[in-house]
């Protein structure tokens, strides 16, 4: 088995998990996520990412804040732009991805209710014993969360690694002003993205599908 056999293995069976069993993963355990995910690159080797972690009850109450406030109807502020269109392949992929997760779970397209439920599981954290908060320094600007981008794929690679499975969440970070006041994050840092992680309830139909990826030809474009 050669290195790139290896970490095409980690890379492939990585996938994100929306149901997790409740037992809490060892602080050593997430430390070693963290020690390996460090290595990636960074412009000027700056590593401008910073993760906060929660477990027990801090994860609980964490839960319940953000629950509450999706619930409310609050309006997201995302500190980076979402997405302002899906197009095209963009906009095939996304649908394709949706669709999977529904049929995984019963859910009619029409049913709106549902669907909507489903969505609030992403504050709940999909049940997740430990929610981690990646953020970087919002004078370090869009290339602070491309690196930081970098960090949260090693993490959630090396995370596979070691048995842990994990979910980055966009829809965490679309509340950034009550992400930032409830765990105190400073004002100078951006919130990017959540990864809810723990050990995956693999007999959970959620967990069940796996998303398809374009072929290498497709991605790349050849200059000769
Ligand atoms: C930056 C980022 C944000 C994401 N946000 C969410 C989210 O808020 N909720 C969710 O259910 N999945 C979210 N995902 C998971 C994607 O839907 C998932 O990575 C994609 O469909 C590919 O599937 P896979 O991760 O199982 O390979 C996010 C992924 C990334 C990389």
């Amino acid at each position: 088995m050669t290195s790139y056999d290896t970490l095409t293995d980690v890379l492939k069976s990585r996938y994100s998990c929306r149901a997790f069993r409740p037992d809490p993963v060892p602080d050593d355990t997430i430390s070693k996520i963290v020690q390996a995910a460090r290595h990636v690159p960074s412009w000027c080797n700056a590593q401008p990412w910073q993760v906060t972690i929660t477990k027990g009850a801090a994860t609980d109450h964490f839960r319940e804040v953000m629950t509450q406030t999706a619930q409310k109807g609050t309006v997201p502020q995302p500190d980076l732009d979402w997405p302002s269109k899906y197009s095209g392949d963009y906009a095939d992929r996304r649908r394709a991805c949706g669709f999977q997760l529904y049929d995984a779970v019963g859910i009619e397209k029409s049913d709106r209710a549902a669907r909507m439920a489903q969505m609030l599981r992403n504050y709940t954290f999909f049940d997740a014993p430990h929610v981690a908060i990646l953020h970087s320094p919002t004078e370090l600007g869009p290339y602070g969360a491309m690196d930081t981008g970098g960090f949260v794929t090693a993490f959630t690679l090396a995370a596979t690694a070691l048995g842990i499975a994990t979910i980055p969440q966009a829809a965490i970070a679309g509340y950034a002003p009550q992400v930032r006041e409830h765990l105190e994050i400073a004002s100078d840092r951006l919130i990017l993205c959540a990864i809810s992680f723990g050990y995956a309830d693999e007999n959970a139909p959620i967990n069940t599908f796996r998303t398809t990826r374009a072929d290498p030809a497709d991605i790349i474009d050849w200059k000769s």
